[in-house]
């Protein structure tokens, strides 16, 4: 049996749908038991029947930092897919990212090595990948630097330190370190936040760009690398780096609205983070923007993306044309 944690996240559901629809017998963990929901609404995106589909899935609530909820969840289990996380860039979660993406990794992989299991996955990010050096292509071998960066990226690289641990204990992993994931369902947080903005019509994008992917080629690949025999390697899973401008200007597209024209400067990013340091120091309200992702903002990273295809039979998929399909889903949904 294939365990799944993160079921009810972006990556989780979707990768959830691939594993029922390829027939397996599939654990999932969930904390919520209304998110499940979440995850029956993106099986119906791309099915007519989504409840059969989902009766496939054993559902199991734990928490990652919870070890007892956690061992129940591995009886049986011969290969496990770790995409539960904590995605976020506000300081005030700090001590939370530590906590759910490294120790809550950790537990992971003990309970991995304890139950022997066949392979791990891990989802990575591109940003557990060290920066570009005067703006070069970054590859899977770029080292590490943690200054400046964001706790984000320090725990989920701190979190693959863990993974490679497991695999000196002899399971075989993988690791993939996606771009930024684009799918539909979760509309209100993470990349999902993006289509919300942009159906605002905002006038401004931002300055820099990164790499994307559409989740179908990250749940593919995942799922792909866990078949064959490939072991113990990272690959930056982007299917095309892109400005932020033209990023906005797909999503203005595909949600028939005027594409924003003026780029954000340098000092308007700097005003907005120091007022929105203020305002969550009035207001108690979360922070949108902490000053290390308004200094990476100004950056064009871009990301090699051949080791994966050069090593499978794999091709990525047209990333423009996911999220126009995206845009319109989000517009039915709303
Ligand atoms: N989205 C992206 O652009 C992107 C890019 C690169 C890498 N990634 C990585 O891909 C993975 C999946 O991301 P995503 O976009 O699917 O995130 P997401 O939509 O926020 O989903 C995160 C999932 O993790 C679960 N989770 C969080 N904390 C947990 C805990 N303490 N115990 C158990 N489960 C917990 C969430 O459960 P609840 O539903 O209960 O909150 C949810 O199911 C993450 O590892 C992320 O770092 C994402």
């Amino acid at each position: 049996m294939i365990l799944v944690t993160g079921g009810t996240g972006l990556l989780g559901a979707h990768l959830l749908f691939k594993l029922a629809t390829a027939g397996y017998a599939v654990r999932a963990t969930y904390r919520n038991s209304e998110k499940i929901t979440v995850t029956e609404k993106v099986f119906s995106y791309y099915s007519k029947t989504p409840e059969i589909l989902m009766d496939q899935i054993e559902w199991h609530e734990a928490d990652i930092n919870d070890l007892p909820a956690l061992e129940t969840a591995f009886h049986g289990i011969t290969e496990v897919y770790h995409c539960a996380a904590l995605v976020s860039f506000d300081p005030k979660d700090d001590k939370a990212l530590l906590k759910t993406n490294v120790q809550g990794t950790e537990n992971i992989v003990n309970l991995s090595i304890a139950n022997t299991i066949e392979k791990l996955c891990f989802a990575s990010s591109i940003a557990a990948i060290g920066p570009g050096i005067h703006g070069e292509m970054i590859n899977e071998e770029n080292e590490w630097s943690d200054v400046p960066t964001t706790t984000y990226a320090l725990s989920k690289y701190l979190a693959e330190m863990k993974v490679w641990r497991a695999s000196q204990e002899g399971i075989p992993v993988i690791i993939v370190n996606p771009g930024i994931i684009i799918g539909p369902g979760f509309w209100r947080k993470g990349s999902g936040s993006f289509f919300t903005f942009a159906a605002k019509a905002p006038k401004y994008f931002l300055p820099g760009g990164t790499g994307f992917v559409s989740v179908e080629d990250v749940v593919n690949s995942m799922y792909q690398l866990m078949q064959s025999s490939v072991q113990n390697q990272r690959f930056i899973l982007v299917s095309k780096n892109l400005s932020f401008k033209k990023f906005s200007a797909i999503l203005a597209k595909g949600l028939g609205k005027m594409p924003p024209l003026f780029e954000l400067k340098k000092w308007m990013i700097s005003l907005f983070w120091r007022w929105d340091w203020l305002r969550s120091k009035i207001l108690g309200k979360r922070r949108r923007l902490s000053k290390t992702v308004a200094r990476r903002l100004h950056l064009m990273e871009k990301y090699e993306n051949s080791k994966l295809p050069n090593q499978l039979d794999f091709n990525y998929g047209d990333l423009e044309h996911t999220i126009l399909q995206c845009c319109t889903i989000y517009l039915k949904d709303s």
